[in-house]
């Protein structure tokens, strides 16, 4: 190639104009070189000559010329530079041209993942808590203490499976709070409930083995399943929660049972006991239950009413991982989260999670437990609930106020989420994207379902109340119900 013609491009706005002179120079001489536009061989012309030539500084020239020396892409000798002869990639191989390479882009698996929408933290926003009200003084006096008490030692991998002195707090914590039969060792702290579900999907089932996710249901779990090479399988929810088929058991066997039994997500039935102990005993010796206790630590439940206990702790042993999460209870960039496994599969199990993952957080994890251990946690809890409790009321009454008395609200036994179905209502992700354009983040409930025979997706909205300020709440749902006539009056062209 003509090296004029090549230099021609050094202002092209396609050569990342951001970037210095000569560091366009040097990956556009680099590129050609790769792509074989520039043979091994070739005589460059001396940097005095290129910079003359080409109108720009010689030391631009010297700086491309010598790193690409240094590199191995070009050769000096007694005549000058000459381009190195090389394995020639073609175009094809260049950084940049990824799209067009036919085979070579993400996996199938991943071409299904679910795409999580970037949603502004506005009210309704579902799944978080009032970060407003994280109590910042105590957590950092107890972060300021985990780091007066580590070693150089413990900057490095932290104990996969987490630090003992908070595996002994959640264990503590656990058993007194949901009912959870564990000792410490049963005890696994990982990144997240969503590094708690790939754990469980790749240690205890094989690719192409059956999973029952509920439908609607948690979306990220479908996607840490397909990634996992598990088969998905939808299974509808009713009011008691997770409703299989007689003919599913016969059909389609399962070896991952996925449930959010405290707080269906996000329908928010409360699986029955009935049902538990149908799971447990049904599946003894041939699967294992996922337990997702996400939210369960804000229980909404009329007084008198405790809530129902885990599942875990229903029958000594029984094959059920207990996952929990501190994302709603503190914060969700903690990324802190919990398994608990029965006792005759934790050694094994541990030994997979410290083969898969890295440990980390040693300082953070040492702060939650004397977090948990002093009384901290107990304290947040405590205080957010009757406030959360508060958002929930007045969430319900401006949705019956604005959408009818008689509107479908589901949920709110526990968490921080309501459920407003929709079935004769416009698509619910017209809604969304209109109540977005008034400051109201929600969610499209048709976003959490598959459509599967005799299975239409339910349509309607899932609303978050723990970032909702109370005295805003009435006119944030007017909005909403703005929204939705909007929506109704105006429908997008078909
Ligand atoms: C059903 C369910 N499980 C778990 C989580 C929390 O996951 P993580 O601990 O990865 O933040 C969420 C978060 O929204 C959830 O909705």
């Amino acid at each position: 190639m003509n090296l004029d013609q090549l230099l021609a491009g050094l202002d092209a706005a396609s050569v990342s104009p951001e970037q210095p002179r000569q560091q366009r120079l040097y990956r556009l001489l680099k590129e050609a070189i790769v792509d074989g536009r520039l043979a091994g061989g070739a005589r460059l012309p001396s940097s005095r000559q290129l910079a003359a030539d080409a109108g720009m500084a010689r030391n631009t020239v010297l700086y491309a010329y010598q790193q690409l020396l240094a590199e191995g892409f070009l050769l000096a000798d007694r005549r000058g530079t000459q381009v190195a002869s090389l394995p020639q990639l073609g175009r094809a191989g260049i950084a940049g041209a990824a799209d067009e390479m036919g085979g070579v882009g993400l996996s199938r698996r991943a071409a299904g993942l679910h795409r999580r929408a970037d949603e502004p933290l506005l009210p309704f926003a579902p799944g978080v808590g009032d970060l407003n009200a994280f109590p910042w003084s105590s957590w950092a006096r107890h972060l300021r203490k985990a780091w007066g008490e580590v070693s150089a030692r413990q900057l490095a991998y932290a104990e996969a499976g987490g630090e003992p002195l908070l595996l002994r707090a959640l264990a503590d914590d656990l058993r007194a709070r949901r009912g959870v039969d564990c000792t410490p060792e049963q005890v696994f702290v990982v990144a997240g409930a969503q590094m708690a579900l790939d754990a469980c999907a790749r240690l205890l089932a094989d690719a192409g083995d059956t999973v029952w996710l509920e439908n609607p249901g948690y979306t990220a779990v479908r996607s840490v399943m397909l990634a996992a090479g598990l088969q998905s399988l939808p299974v509808p929810v009713d009011g008691q929660g997770m409703a299989p088929g007689e003919e599913l058991w016969k059909s389609h066997p399962p070896r991952l049972i996925y449930l959010t039994p405290s707080h269906q997500y996000p329908l928010g039935a409360v699986l029955s006991l009935e049902r538990r102990l149908e799971f447990l005993g049904r599946l003894a010796g041939s699967g294992w239950i996922i337990e997702d206790d996400y939210d369960s630590e804000f229980c909404h439940a009329s007084p008198g009413r405790r809530p129902l206990p885990a599942i875990q702790g229903l029958q000594s042993d029984a094959p059920v991982v207990y996952v929990g999460t501190f994302s709603k209870l503190l914060y969700p960039g903690l990324r802190i989260a919990y398994m608990v496994v029965p006792r005759w599969i934790a050694r094994r199990f541990g030994e997979g999670i410290a083969g898969l993952y890295r440990g980390g957080q040693a300082v953070e994890q040492r702060a939650l437990a004397r977090f948990i251990e002093n009384g901290g946690l107990t304290r947040h809890l405590r205080a957010m609930a009757p406030i959360y409790r508060r958002r929930q009321a007045l969430l319900r009454q401006a949705l019956q106020a604005n959408f009818g008395a008689a509107v479908d609200i589901l949920g709110g036994e526990a968490g921080l989420h309501l459920t407003l179905r929709l079935p004769q209502g416009p698509c619910d992700r017209e809604i969304v994207r209109r109540a977005a354009g008034l400051g109201v983040t929600a969610r499209a409930l048709s976003d959490y379902g598959v459509a599967g025979p005799g299975q239409p997706v339910e349509n309607g909205l899932v609303l978050g109340y723990g970032m909702a300020d109370e005295k805003l709440i009435p006119e944030l749902v007017g909005r909403l119900a703005r929204a939705t006539l909007d929506a109704v009056q105006h429908p997008p062209a078909q």
